[in-house]
């Protein structure tokens, strides 16, 4: 993606040898420091994503399946039948790390039934290692169609503004860091910038995890395309005041039927753009459908992570990245990650095949399902 400085173009690479190693822009450092990391085994791929080292359902979606290479390649020295029965306990692990975002189990299982179709080891080992590739590629080729065909609403919205900026709020990360390249939300901003079409963003998600304040804001600010962090309340009060024309938001999991479960607070700013007659877009890649699930609210698991992310915040002191607690030493937190935005509340979704009501009508034509 866009940068100025000769930062790494993507979140994950993979970096063939002897020893097979899987490099990652470790995002909990981020905007401050641009770390990589180096993930050499399955267990250090679950650690990476359940501590958010990569977050982001296509990126965890595309670690996993580099996660399941590297459990292949380490068992490059068993007997079939015992690589099918460990492989299988190492995907079951993996598919624990995080419960709300689909791309998990999907890469998982993906993964497992390539596997299937061969019969020596070896065999096994250089499938997982081309799916891995394939499913990094396709998140990339996802993204850059949902760009394509997203960036179509902002041109019309631009028609109407005489220069203007066109006004996008954004909820939480869903650009290319949570991606490969691009970003789902994102993807239809980058190519605006690029078609010299005005554009400007309201960043939020300011808590539990800062993602929009620490990661969209950092990425923006890479491609040089303007942009105001906000707190997470102040979305409701710039739409009553006509200072946005459109949310596009990301998405974890999306039901058959269209609900969304996305970063906590989306279900917030679905309302209040509902309110406000703004259109609701959720960019959405067809990785993250679930087309098992129906109803949103019954059935996406949502995850419910360690209090002390809310109890305490991270950010930079002088020269050092420090954590500070910032609420009574005694009271107790909860943690909430994802809420679920029901389909009435979206006006549509931006896809890698053309844009479609929040319908299972319409994702089911979209998809030939
Ligand atoms: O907890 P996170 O940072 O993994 O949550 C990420 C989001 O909610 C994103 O909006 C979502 O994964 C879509 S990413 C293109």
């Amino acid at each position: 993606m866009v940068n100025q400085q000769n930062y790494p173009n993507r979140t994950i690479w993979h970096i063939e040898g002897d020893e097979p190693v899987v490099q990652i822009i470790d995002q909990r450092w981020l905007p401050h420091e641009l770390r990589i990391a180096n993930l050499k085994t399955v267990d250090e791929v679950s650690i990476a994503i359940s501590e958010m080292w990569v977050r982001g359902a296509p990126l965890i979606g595309a670690t996993a399946a580099w996660g399941m290479y590297l459990a292949a390649f380490n068992l490059k020295n068993y007997h079939p039948s015992e690589f099918d029965s460990t492989i299988n306990k190492a995907a079951e692990k993996l598919n624990r790390a995080r419960p709300t975002a689909v791309n998990l189990q999907w890469a998982i299982n993906n993964q497992l039934s390539n596997m299937k179709r061969f019969s020596s080891v070896n065999e096994k080992i250089e499938a997982a290692k081309n799916k891995a590739a394939v499913i990094t590629e396709e998140s990339v080729t996802r993204c850059k169609s949902i760009g394509v065909n997203g960036v179509t609403l902002l041109k019309e919205l631009s028609q109407n503004k005489n220069g203007a900026p066109v006004n996008i709020l954004t909820h939480c990360n869903a650009g290319w860091l949570a991606c490969v390249e691009w970003g789902t939300a994102t993807a239809p901003i980058y190519l605006a910038h690029k078609y010299k079409i005005p554009v400007h963003v309201w960043v939020d998600e300011t808590r539990p995890r800062n993602q929009g304040a620490r990661l969209t804001a950092w990425e923006l600010g890479q491609a040089n395309i303007p942009h105001t962090i906000i707190a997470d309340n102040v979305g409701g009060h710039l739409m009553q005041h006509g200072m946005v024309d459109i949310c596009i938001v990301g998405t974890d999991r999306t039901t058959r039927k269209g609900d969304v479960a996305n970063k906590i607070g989306t279900y917030l700013k679905a309302l209040a753009a509902k309110d406000n007659d703004i259109p609701f877009y959720v960019a959405l890649p067809s990785s993250t459908i679930d087309w098992e699930m129906e109803n949103g609210l019954e059935e996406i698991p949502i995850e419910i992570r360690n209090e002390e992310e809310v109890r305490k915040i991270k950010g930079k002191s002088g020269n050092s990245i420090e954590e500070i607690l910032i609420v009574p030493e005694k009271s107790k937190a909860i943690n909430y990650a994802f809420d679920i935005t029901p389909h009435h509340l979206i006006t549509g979704f931006i896809t890698e095949r053309g844009i479609c009501k929040a319908s299972e009508e319409s994702l089911k034509k979209l998809f030939d399902k």
